[in-house]
């Protein structure tokens, strides 16, 4: 059995479906990974950074109730946080920042430096910094993964990683934001595109900001996602033709639908004839059943490759929720400590400054 110390930097909707997720996969993760965990480390942008060696209560996590008194560090920022918490594993889930991905590459930079393995599920961080997280994760002998940033848990990057040695993809096009969906189908049936907005936050669904999804930030820091990692193109957000859903009237929207060619957001990437540059979009675009894309309703959503050695390959995820996004971070969790374990023995973290507090030795020690 191998203890993993957990650490969630954010804790908002996903951080808090990850938590109960790994509450609820206990048995499951122990009798078939022989992997145990506890909660060392949480910060959040009110809560500040908190450690708890011997592991939070994950109910009391779950309740608000985080006992300060019984804490014993609530460290100053992330370096001396590493230090206290000692995380094996750290989960990044705070807010997107569309323009520049921080502080998450900066939270993740300072995770994998401290020897620990970095799962994220904020896109911008990808976009971003994904090379040299990547690269910082490879000299570690860590992981970096981000399974959640594109298509929720549906796998897509480990899809590419671990099963399609050796393809080259030629375009993609996507249904990407759930929110969008949401908001278009609830005008469709005569509500408002605020009563949509709100709907979609009912559902835990939204960015933290919903103008990224409405205003297409989401959709097209995914586009650059899927370019960077699965192409190795470095799209930029400015080079993606960007079109949001404002502008679409209910009468508009009605009309599509019966005509049934409904209106979706859809993301679109094909490389240019020189084959070393893109032309992509994100912008509301009608939609026929016999399209690839044309099923997907409410939440779903989905991805069409076309790859040379497969013309067509889709992948749905029809109705995803919020625990199908924890899901993604937690396939991540586990393929990070199996690939590592496959590997490389157990590793001695980079040091980095001294803390002033010293945190008493777990009585859960850690597995590297
Ligand atoms: N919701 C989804 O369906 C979904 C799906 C896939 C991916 N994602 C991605 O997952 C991430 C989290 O989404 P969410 O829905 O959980 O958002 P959320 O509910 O708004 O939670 C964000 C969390 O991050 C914390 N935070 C924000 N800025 C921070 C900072 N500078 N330092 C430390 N903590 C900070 C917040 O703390 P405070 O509350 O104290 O401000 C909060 O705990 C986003 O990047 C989003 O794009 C979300």
């Amino acid at each position: 059995m191998k203890h993993y110390n957990l650490g969630f930097i954010g804790f908002g909707n996903v951080g808090r479906a990850l938590a109960r997720l790994l509450v609820a996969k206990s048995a499951e993760l122990r009798q078939l990974y022989e992997i145990e965990w506890s909660i060392t480390g949480l910060a959040t942008r009110g809560m500040g950074w908190l450690s708890r060696p011997e592991g939070f209560q994950p109910s009391s996590l779950l309740s608000n109730v985080v006992d300060e008194s019984s804490c014993p560090a609530h460290s100053i920022g992330i370096n001396e946080w590493l230090l206290e918490a000692r995380p094996d594993v750290v989960f990044e889930t705070t807010s997107l920042n569309h323009e520049t991905g921080q502080p998450s590459i900066d939270y993740l930079t300072a995770v994998l430096k401290s020897g620990s393995h970095a799962i994220t599920a904020n896109k911008g961080a990808v976009v971003y910094g994904y090379e040299e997280l990547s690269q910082l994760a490879a000299g570690a002998g860590k992981c970096f993964y981000f399974e959640s940033t594109v298509l929720d848990s549906a796998p897509v990057f480990s899809l590419f990683r671990e099963t399609l040695p050796g393809v080259k993809l030629r375009a993609f096009s996507g249904v990407f934001n759930s929110t969008s969906n949401v908001i278009i189908e609830t005008m469709e049936a005569g509500r408002s595109f605020d009563e949509g907005v709100r709907m979609a936050q009912e559902l835990r669904i939204t960015e933290t900001d919903p103008a990224h999804d409405v205003d297409a930030w989401d959709a097209t820091l995914k586009v650059c996602a899927l370019a960077k990692v699965l192409m190795k193109l470095p799209l930029k957000p400015s080079e993606v033709r960007r079109e949001g859903i404002r502008s679409l009237s209910a009468q508009r929207l009605q009309a599509a639908r019966a005509e049934g060619k409904p209106y979706k957001l859809v993301a679109r990437a094909k490389l240019a004839e020189n084959g070393s540059s893109l032309n992509a979009s994100v912008k509301p675009e009608q939609l026929g059943s016999t399209d690839p894309l044309g099923n997907v309703r409410g939440t779903s959503l989905a991805v069409h490759f076309e790859l040379d050695m497969m013309p067509g390959l889709t992948i749905t995820s029809h109705r995803p929720n919020l625990q199908s996004t924890a899901y993604g971070l937690l396939a991540d969790f586990v393929n990070a400590v199996r690939d590592k374990s496959k590997v490389q023995g157990p590793t001695s973290k980079v040091q980095g400054p001294k803390s002033k507090i010293q945190s008493p030795k777990s009585k859960n020690s850690s597995s590297r």
